[in-house]
């Protein structure tokens, strides 16, 4: 950290932090709640712990964005009891509750935790990564079409208005 004059005369603190990829711990669960808002957070709650329930029978992954010990991004990975529909004949793993806190939008938090859960999917055999996006939300279906996504599915029943994108998993990076 280095504390600048601004050129207001103010001061300005350069921080250089790292934002780690860890997995989900049942202590998360308020914080992870509260990621999308006050509105609709019970709910959130219970899906949640359900969702912890299956992570410990080893059904799916959490993966949390931790900015100096704050959870500022989330990730789930579905590993098995995947639709059939959405699995389309494929070993796929399915991405699905991403978010990433407003303020720390636009740095690339969710496209690390997009990599370390493709990571994961391939270390489990899944050879791709599925994703469902809700119709009306462009520009999380813009993104995946940048990482490489494309549109193979969609649904408009009682599972939702939902378009499905897919992509094999990233080729691991260099070490
Ligand atoms: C979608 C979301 C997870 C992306 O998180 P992020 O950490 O900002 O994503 P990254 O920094 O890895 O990628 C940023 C890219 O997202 C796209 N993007 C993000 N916000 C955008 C916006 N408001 N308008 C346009 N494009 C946007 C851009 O392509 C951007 O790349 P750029 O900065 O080079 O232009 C985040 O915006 C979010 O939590 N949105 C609300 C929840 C949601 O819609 N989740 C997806 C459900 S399927």
């Amino acid at each position: 950290m280095t504390i600048d004059l601004a050129p207001d005369g103010t001061r300005q603190v350069k921080i250089d932090v790292p934002v780690t990829m860890r997995s989900a711990r049942q202590k998360d669960l308020g914080v992870l709640s509260k990621m999308w808002g006050p509105v609709g957070m019970a709910e959130r709650t219970r899906v949640l712990r359900r969702y912890f329930k299956e992570y410990d029978k080893n059904i799916q992954r959490g993966l949390v964005a931790d900015f100096n010990g704050n959870a500022i991004g989330q990730l789930w990975l579905r590993l098995s009891f995947i639709e059939p529909a959405i699995e389309d004949g494929l070993a796929v793993a399915y991405v699905h509750t991403l978010v990433v806190l407003p303020e720390f939008r636009r740095l690339g938090v969710a496209e690390g935790l997009i990599r370390t859960a493709s990571k994961i999917a391939a270390d489990r055999g899944r050879t791709h990564l599925a994703i469902g996006v809700d119709r009306p939300n462009e520009a999380a279906r813009r993104l995946y079409a940048k990482w490489g996504f494309e549109r193979y599915y969609e649904t408009f029943d009682l599972r939702g208005d939902l378009v499905f994108m897919r992509r094999a998993v990233f080729e691991s990076d260099p070490r």
